[in-house]
Formats: structure tokens, C-alpha cells, sequence
């Protein structure tokens, strides 16, 4: 029997997981960060959008919502949360839209999802092609020999019913494109405690490197560091970055 997967048998786990992250923060962020940068459209769309924490409140603030997501169970919590956005599933490396956005992120570090550098330049062709001029795509992304291979991150959480504890870590071996994502769920219930691990293959990445492969794609691209807070420059030393991709109004 294969084991569970964080983003299907174990997706009612997934909002608990990301219940430290602040999304209203990172929304905040890309609202001043698209203003910035001149960009009025209010046509949005979520890759990898998961269970649409992010999208809700772009959807609260009245754009018009799109979430693209490889997850038909992470869709589902999605479309509960967000009623009036469209949903597409499929891999972010496959996609068009009918109508071109003038936003698009892909936060929590998702384009490492793409299988391969391969898909990650198709993706980025397809979210230039998906872009009206003007428009920005904004996400977050670490630098592989940036990666410290340590324990990573515990979070608990104290439920009525349960107590979860949650550990994710990320072990790049040193060489070539590959890393991976390693889960630890432990979930007490009464006496009992229940664990589920899980393992994703990443395609692992160079800032420098992606700042190209943007670049061929057509963008026009800054790279801040990665504080929600405020809009500085990345200095070329911290592995943890938001990259701004930009297509030209012309
Ligand atoms: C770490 S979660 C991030 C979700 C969301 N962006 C957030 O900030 O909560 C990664 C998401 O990527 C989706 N995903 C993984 N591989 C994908 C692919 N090739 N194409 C589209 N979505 C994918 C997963 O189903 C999951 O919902």
C-alpha cells in the first residue's frame, strides 16, 4: 500500500499544518508590492493555491479569483472557503487560461514542485503567456546550497480533540537538481498517538539560475529578501527570496 499523502489522504490536516503561517501578512505584502509597481488589474490567480488561505482574502478584497491547484481534495477545501473563485486542477507546468491575470503568485516555496527545471521553464513560459502586460508574478523560492539539512520546523497544535505536532525539514544532498521534503505528522488522541511520514521529491534551485530562466521567459525581474515587512533588495548572501517577475506593458 503506497503511504498517505499530505495532499490528498491527509488534507484535512493541511490547514492545521499551516496554521502559523500569516497570510494576511503575505497578502498585505503583494498588495503594496503590486501597487508599487504600477499594477491596478484586479484579475488574480493562485498557482498551487492549496486550500485557498491566500486566495480568500484577495477574493475578500474584491479581485476576481482564479486557484490552480495538481490536488483535487486541496481544491475542494479551496472552493468551500473561497465560493466564487474558479478552480482549475492540473500541474502548474500545463495550464491556459481563457482570459488573460494580472497577478499571479506561488507562495510557500511551490515551484520547487515542478518535477524538474524543465517543467519549471515551461511553467514560467505558461505564467508570462497568462500575464497581461503589465501584469506581475510573485513567489518565494530558497537557494539549494542554502538549504541546512537540519531538523527543520516543529509546530504544535492543541485541538478539542487531539494534539498535532507537525515537523517538516528539507535535505538537499549536495548535488545536482534534486531535494526533498520530508513530513512528520504526530497526531495524540487520549492515549494513543497516530504518525504519518511522507516524502516529496523538490526540484532544487540556484537564485541566480532562476533569475535566468525568468529573464528567457521574457520577464523582467527583482529579487527581494524574503521579509513580508518591508521591500529590500536581496543582497545576494540570504538562500530565501521573493522573486517579482514583471511582463512589460510593451
Ligand atoms: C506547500 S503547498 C502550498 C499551498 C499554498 N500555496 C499555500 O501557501 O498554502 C503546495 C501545493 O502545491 C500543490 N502542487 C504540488 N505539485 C503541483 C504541481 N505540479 N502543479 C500544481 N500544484 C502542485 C500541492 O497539491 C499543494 O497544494
Amino acid at each position: 500500500m503506497s503511504s498517505p499523502s499530505l495532499y490528498t489522504d491527509l488534507s484535512h490536516y493541511y490547514d492545521e499544518l499551516c496554521s502559523n503561517i500569516d497570510y494576511r501578512e503575505q497578502y498585505a505584502f503583494i498588495l503594496r508590492l503590486n501597487a508599487m509597481l504600477g499594477n491596478r488589474g484586479m484579475r488574480y490567480l493562485d498557482l498551487a493555491c492549496g486550500s485557498g488561505s491566500l486566495l480568500k482574502h484577495f477574493s475578500d478584497e474584491g479581485f476576481a479569483c482564479s486557484g490552480l491547484d495538481l490536488s483535487a481534495d486541496m481544491l475542494d477545501i479551496a472552493a468551500l472557503r473561497c465560493p466564487t473563485a474558479k478552480w482549475i486542477q492540473a500541474d502548474m507546468s500545463d495550464w491556459t487560461l481563457a482570459e488573460p491575470v494580472d497577478l499571479i503568485t506561488c507562495f510557500l516555496y511551490s515551484t520547487h514542485y515542478c518535477p524538474s527545471i524543465a517543467a519549471m521553464e515551461q511553467t514560467f513560459a505558461q505564467v508570462f503567456a497568462a500575464l497581461a502586460p503589465g501584469g506581475l508574478f510573485c513567489f518565494d523560492s530558497v537557494d539549494k546550497d542554502c538549504i541546512a539539512n537540519d531538523a527543520g520546523h516543529f509546530h504544535t497544535l492543541s485541538t478539542p480533540a487531539s494534539e498535532l505536532r507537525f515537523q517538516t525539514r528539507w535535505h538537499y544532498p549536495g548535488q545536482g537538481d534534486v531535494m526533498n521534503l520530508h513530513l512528520h505528522i504526530r497526531e495524540t488522541r487520549e492515549q494513543e498517538s497516530f504518525h504519518y511520514e511522507e516524502s516529496h521529491a523538490m526540484t532544487a534551485t540556484k537564485i541566480t539560475a532562476l533569475k535566468r530562466l525568468l529573464e528567457s521567459a521574457g520577464f523582467e525581474v527583482l529579487i527581494l529578501e524574503h521579509d513580508f515587512n518591508r521591500f529590500a533588495e536581496w543582497q545576494g548572501t540570504n538562500g530565501n527570496v521573493i522573486f517579482c517577475a514583471t511582463r512589460a506593458q510593451h
